[in-house]
């Protein structure tokens, strides 16, 4: 990449996406700049190279594109007050904000700045996250800079701005959902025998073979699952009993549940 990028309010995810970006050859760390008020747990990325500040404006003037890893209800606040350091010719804007509308930002820094949303999630940190981003206003340049960005820690899609929360509760919490799975497989696992660190390491080497097996194959789950469930076998009753219970019922109501809390 060529581009300079700013990172305003680099906090959980702010941080996971300088993790990302410094653990490619994509980027070098003195094309970073990061901020938050209080700098002292982003010192350490001095040494790597990163600009930490807590001067926000002197990230603008330093950068061309510009991630805003603010809380929301921080977002429009700190947009307000760099307004006049922000320049359409030069930077390309991009909130990860859930909630706060390209319309809400495109109001305070007017209609010619190209805007995109991004939704990351935080496995940027280890280079595999799934960022769905929308834009208002940007052309295919700007629109390849913000991929080009994101795909140095992860996969990209382009999607519509109307299913942003969605892809928010399915992306972005969704890391939640997974990890929350992959601990109930664990607890089971000792319970059949296994110590937790076994159990651990058996567990997240399947789900990631289960991942890349829907991902390279481009197959549906069902397709896969009627691979490994003999007749009257353990694998379909086991299933059987999961779904008994509300296994695939539990997890598209917690899915609704998300996507319904944020539409609050
Ligand atoms: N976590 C996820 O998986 C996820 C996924 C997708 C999107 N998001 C979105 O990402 C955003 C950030 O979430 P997060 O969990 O990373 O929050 P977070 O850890 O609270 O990070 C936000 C950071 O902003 C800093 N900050 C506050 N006011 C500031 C200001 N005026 N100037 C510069 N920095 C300032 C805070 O540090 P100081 O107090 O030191 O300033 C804080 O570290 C949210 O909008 C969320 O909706 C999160």
């Amino acid at each position: 990449m060529k581009n300079k990028i700013a990172i305003i309010g680099c906090g959980n995810l702010g941080l996971s996406i300088v993790n990302g970006l410094l653990d490619t050859d994509n980027i070098s760390p003195t094309q970073l700049t990061v901020t938050r008020r209080n700098i002292a747990s982003l010192e350490y990325l001095t040494a790597k190279g990163v600009c930490v500040t807590s001067d926000n404006s002197q990230a603008v003037a330093d950068s061309e594109i510009v991630i805003f890893a603010l809380k929301p209800y921080k977002l429009l606040e700190v947009v307000q007050d760099l307004k006049q350091e922000l320049d359409f010719n030069k930077h390309i804007i991009v909130s990860l904000a859930t909630g706060i509308s390209l319309k809400e930002i495109n109001e305070i820094l007017g209609e010619a700045f190209p805007v995109f949303r991004a939704m990351p999630n935080t496995a940027a940190d280890v280079n595999m996250s799934m960022t769905c981003i929308s834009s208002f206003n940007a052309n295919d340049e700007a629109i390849n800079k913000v991929r080009e960005c994101f795909n140095s820690i992860g996969d990209t899609i382009i999607i519509d701005e109307e299913l942003m929360d969605s892809a928010t509760v399915l992306g972005a919490c969704g890391i939640a959902y997974v990890l929350r799975f992959i601990r109930g497989m664990i607890q089971g696992g000792i319970e059949i025998g296994f110590d937790a660190k076994i159990a651990s390491r058996i567990v997240t080497q399947t789900v990631k073979g289960a991942s890349e097996l829907l991902i390279q194959r481009k197959e549906h789950p069902e397709f896969e699952i009627d691979k490994v469930t003999t007749p009257k076998g353990c694998t379909i009753a086991g299933l059987n009993e999961m779904e008994h219970n509300g296994f695939s019922s539990a997890l598209i109501k917690g899915i609704v549940t998300s996507y319904n809390k944020i539409e609050k």
